[in-house]
C-alpha cells in the first residue's frame, strides 16, 4: 500500500459493503450497523469518498456497479460478502466455544469486531492495521462507542504484530485466541507472511485458531482472481497494492507450521452458503484457510 494514504482496497471494500446492504438481493449479508460504520468511514475520509458514498447509495448506480464489476473482477462483490460471512461464522463458533480474544490483522474498515463486541459481552478484540488506514477507522469508531476493541497502529511489513503493544492493551498469550487476516497476506512477500504466522503462533495458547485468506496460485504461478481483467492488475500496481504472495493448498500446510490446516473454503464452499444465488458468479482465486495450533 502507499504508506501515507489509507488503503484503497479497504475503502473499496467499505463502499462494496454499503452497496451490498442497499441491494435487496444481498442486504442480508451486511447488517445495517455494519453498513453504517462503513458509511461513516467514507463520509469522514475525504470529499471524494463522501461523494462516492452518495453515489453507491443510489438505485441508478446498481447497473453501473454491475458493469464495473463485469469489466474488473466478475463476482467480486458476492465473494466479499460470502468471505465475510464465512469468517464471521468461524469466529462466532470459536467465541461460542469459549475463546475470548480476537486479533484482526489488517482489519481495514471491516465492521466485524464492532458487531462481535455487541454479541459477545466478555470477549476482547484487537485490530492491528497500518497507521495510515487505521486512523480513519478510529475516527469513525470514536463516535459510536466501541468499548472492547483496541486499536494498534503498526506497519506489519516492518514490525509484525506488536507483542508489547498487544500485552499492554490487555492481550493474554496464555488464553486461546482467534486470529484473522482477511484480504491481507497477498500484499506481503512470502518471508513477511511466514514471520507473521510465526509471531502469531508464539502469542497463541494451544487451541488457538487462525482464519486467513490467500491467493491460490494458478498455472504459470499467476496470482490473481480467475476472472480478473488486466485493468485490475494495473490498478493494484498503480495504487501500490499488487499481489505479492500466493501458494497452493499442498505447499501451504508446510509453510504455515506450527499452525495446522483444519480446512479450506473456496468459491464452491462459499456458493453453498448462498444456495438461492446459485446462478450468480462468485470470483474464484482467493481461498480461506482455517488453521489451529
Ligand atoms: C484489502 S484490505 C482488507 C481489509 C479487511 N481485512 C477486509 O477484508 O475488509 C487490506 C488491509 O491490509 C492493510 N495493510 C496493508 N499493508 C499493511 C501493512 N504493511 N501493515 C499493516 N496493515 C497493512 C491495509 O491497511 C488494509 O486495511
Amino acid at each position: 500500500m502507499q504508506h501515507e494514504q489509507a488503503s484503497r482496497t479497504a475503502l473499496l471494500i467499505a463502499a462494496s459493503l454499503v452497496l451490498l446492504h442497499h441491494d435487496a438481493k444481498y442486504s442480508r449479508f451486511v447488517s445495517k450497523a455494519s453498513a453504517d460504520l462503513c458509511a461513516r468511514v467514507l463520509e469522514k475520509h475525504s470529499a471524494k469518498t463522501r461523494l462516492f458514498l452518495k453515489i453507491v447509495r443510489q438505485i441508478w448506480f446498481r447497473p453501473i456497479a454491475k458493469f464495473i464489476e463485469r469489466i474488473t473482477i466478475p463476482g467480486i462483490l458476492l465473494h466479499y460478502a460470502l468471505r465475510k460471512k464465512c469468517i464471521g461464522e468461524l469466529v462466532r463458533s470459536a467465541l461460542a466455544s469459549g475463546v475470548a480474544q480476537v486479533v484482526i490483522l489488517g482489519a481495514g474498515f471491516d465492521p466485524l469486531s464492532s458487531e462481535l463486541q455487541q454479541e459477545f459481552s466478555t470477549a476482547l478484540f484487537w485490530e492491528i492495521d497500518h497507521p495510515a488506514t487505521q486512523c480513519h477507522k478510529v475516527r469513525a469508531c470514536s463516535e459510536i462507542g466501541i468499548e472492547r476493541v483496541h486499536f494498534i497502529a503498526v506497519d506489519l511489513s516492518a514490525a509484525g504484530p506488536d507483542r508489547e503493544a498487544l500485552i499492554s492493551n490487555g492481550f493474554d498469550p496464555a488464553k486461546r485466541t482467534f486470529w484473522i487476516a482477511e484480504g491481507l497476506l497477498m500484499y506481503f512477500p512470502a518471508d513477511i507472511v511466514s514471520s507473521l504466522m510465526k509471531t502469531a503462533s508464539t502469542l497463541s495458547a494451544p487451541g488457538s485458531e487462525f482464519a486467513f485468506t490467500f491467493m491460490e496460485k494458478q498455472g504459470y504461478g499467476q496470482l490473481r482472481f480467475d476472472s480478473q481483467t488486466k485493468l485490475v492488475d494495473s490498478w493494484l500496481r498503480r495504487r501500490g497494492e499488487p499481489f505479492l504472495w500466493g501458494t497452493t493448498r499442498s505447499e501451504l500446510a508446510e509453510f504455515i507450521r506450527p499452525w495446522r490446516v483444519i480446512r479450506f473454503f473456496d468459491h464452491n464452499d462459499l456458493r453453498d452458503m448462498a444456495s438461492d444465488l446459485s446462478d450468480e458468479i462468485i470470483a474464484k482465486g482467493e481461498v480461506i484457510c482455517l488453521a489451529v495450533i
